[in-house]
């Protein structure tokens, strides 16, 4: 039973008074909110697409203030939904509708803790802004090279949480591969210091991988060892139009060939993808006379002066151009047009939002099966729901599409949503006969939980489940989410 507290925002009626009043002595004064104006970018999302209601925000400003409120909640039972810069696209950050969850914010959490230029490595506390981060590696002359369209709000614990991808997978890796050491606050409130900064430790499991990708079920990651690269000093960015994913799948083999590494981008989206962006984002523009099917946007990086990456990528274009796999393309001549070229790939998602709902898919299957998929699937989906459209675009170097729907145009948007589960299947049953997963970089979330009792193994779930009883015996880290029911 819960003690009601009348004289508090209505927010936190829905907790005992001498835990807000325990939770404020350990995170002071600044480190709450209860007012609706302040805690509503809290309890919804960007899109719109999830809305929640809390009992507090809590904004712990260090490890051992995140610490003291978990030894509490642990010890009272509260349920607690940790959140990073709230742009997560399956509904991980929400709280539920009980209002009796607590909004774990760390955003107050974002000091750089240490460069160490030597060690390519840089400290940061999981409330830093991934820009951020990408800029004091920047002047210290390195590089931290995950980039997603969200790197101006996302955090680094955001990114560990959900094992972000991104645009430079193809060279870099994700999250996790980009991860050395993570210091943790465990849901008892015990903190696990595992900030090393070593590329090679064999001392037994590694347990960071547990929490990198657990999207707040096992713990809250405060802090991250993070890898820097030398800073590339030249680049090469190309918009090239193309007749089919086949024709995309061709030319990713061959420069992969001609390139090595320096290939860092290769991103494929559809002409309805291009047509959002340029009839909603500001200031964009068809690079090309006419519309084409397909495009894909390539980047070429280097540290080295010498290499010539212009020259490269006309040679790679070349022998496309002249045999029909690429239709037509333009190389960047400097710096902002290599940006007005990469804004139309990253427009795509904001863009989407101006057309009404839309159901993401966020899918991988081996690169080799990226046309079969695009081909199954838009066919599957063009004979359940006519009209549909299919926003269909993404990370291909790495077997990643976007695989995301608006609505039939005239149809309406409740019916759409409510459609959600059933498309879902529809498009996950393709992605199942190309062996491939139902969330290639977004996570689960609460979007797509129970999905995965359709596609996971009964082993792999029991697996998933005792590491969730092991770390989180009393189920209060971010329920009803990730694990199915
Ligand atoms: P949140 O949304 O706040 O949280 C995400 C999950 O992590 C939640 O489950 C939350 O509980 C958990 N969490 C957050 N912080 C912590 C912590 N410190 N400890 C434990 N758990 C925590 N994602 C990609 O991977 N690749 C992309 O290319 C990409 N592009 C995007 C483009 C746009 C325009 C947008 C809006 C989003 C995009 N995303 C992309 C999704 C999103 O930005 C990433 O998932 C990002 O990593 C989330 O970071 P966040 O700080 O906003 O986390
Ligand atoms: C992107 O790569 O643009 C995002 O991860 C995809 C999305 O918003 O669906
Ligand atoms: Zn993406």
């Amino acid at each position: 039973s819960v003690e009601r507290n009348d004289t508090l925002n209505p927010l936190t009626r829905e907790l005992p008074q001498r835990v807000s009043d325990r939770i404020r002595d350990i995170v002071g004064e600044r480190g709450i909110l209860t007012d609706p104006a302040d805690t509503a970018p809290y309890l919804s999302d960007w899109r719109g697409a999830y809305k929640g209601k809390a009992a507090l925000v809590v904004r712990p400003a260090s490890t051992a203030e995140v610490s003291g409120v978990l030894a509490l909640c642990h010890q009272e039972g509260i349920p607690v939904v940790t959140q990073g810069g709230n742009t997560g696209l399956c509904g991980g950050s929400m709280p539920d509708a009980s209002g009796r969850q607590i909004v774990l914010s760390l955003n107050r959490l974002n000091r750089i803790r240490n460069i160490d230029a030597a060690n390519d490595t840089l400290v940061a506390e999981a409330g830093c802004i991934l820009a951020d981060v990408q800029n004091a590696a920047r002047e210290v002359g390195r590089l931290f090279p995950l980039s997603m369209g969200s790197e101006g709000s996302c955090t680094i614990g955001g990114n560990l949480a959900t094992n972000a991808g991104g645009i430079a997978v193809l060279r870099y890796g994700n999250m996790r591969d980009l991860t050395l050491g993570i210091e943790v606050v465990l849901p008892d409130g015990r903190i696990w210091d595992g900030l090393r900064g070593l590329r090679k430790d064999n001392t037994g499991y590694d347990l960071k991988h547990l929490f990198i990708g657990s999207e707040g079920s096992l713990g809250v990651i405060t802090a991250a060892v993070l890898k820097l690269y030398p800073l590339p000093t030249e680049k090469a960015v190309a918009f090239a139009a193309l007749p089919s994913p086949e024709a995309a799948i061709e030319l990713f083999k061959h420069l992969r060939s001609l390139c090595g590494p320096r290939l860092t981008g290769f991103e494929l989206m559809s002409r309805m993808s291009l047509d959002f962006v340029l009839r909603h984002m500001a200031g964009c523009t068809d690079p090309m006379a006419e519309p084409h099917p397909w495009y894909l946007l390539i980047e070429l990086t280097d540290s080295s002066p010498t290499a010539n990456l212009r020259e490269l990528i006309e040679t790679g274009l070349m022998g496309p151009l002249e045999d029909g796999q690429v239709l037509d393309a333009v190389i960047a001549a400097d710096e902002a047009q290599a940006a007005a070229l990469w804004k139309l790939r990253e427009g795509i998602s904001e863009a989407q939002n101006f057309e009404g709902p839309s159901i993401k898919h966020d899918i991988s299957v081996p690169v080799s099966s990226i046309p079969g998929f695009i081909d199954k699937a838009s066919a599957a989906l063009s004979n359940e729901i006519p009209g549909i459209r299919l926003v269909c675009y993404g990370h291909v170097g790495d077997g990643n599409l976007h695989f995301n729907l608006s609505k039939p145009p005239d149809s309406e948007n409740a019916d759409f949503r409510a459609q959600a589960g059933r498309i879902g299947r529809v498009v996950y049953d393709v992605v199942a006969q190309f062996t491939g997963s139902i969330s290639a970089e977004h996570g689960l979330g609460q979007s797509k939980r129970q999905d995965i009792v359709r596609y996971k193994s009964d082993l792999e779930l029991e697996l998933m489940r005792s590491i969730k009883g092991l770390l989180d015996p009393k189920a209060i880290m971010n329920p009803g989410k990730v694990l199915p029911d």
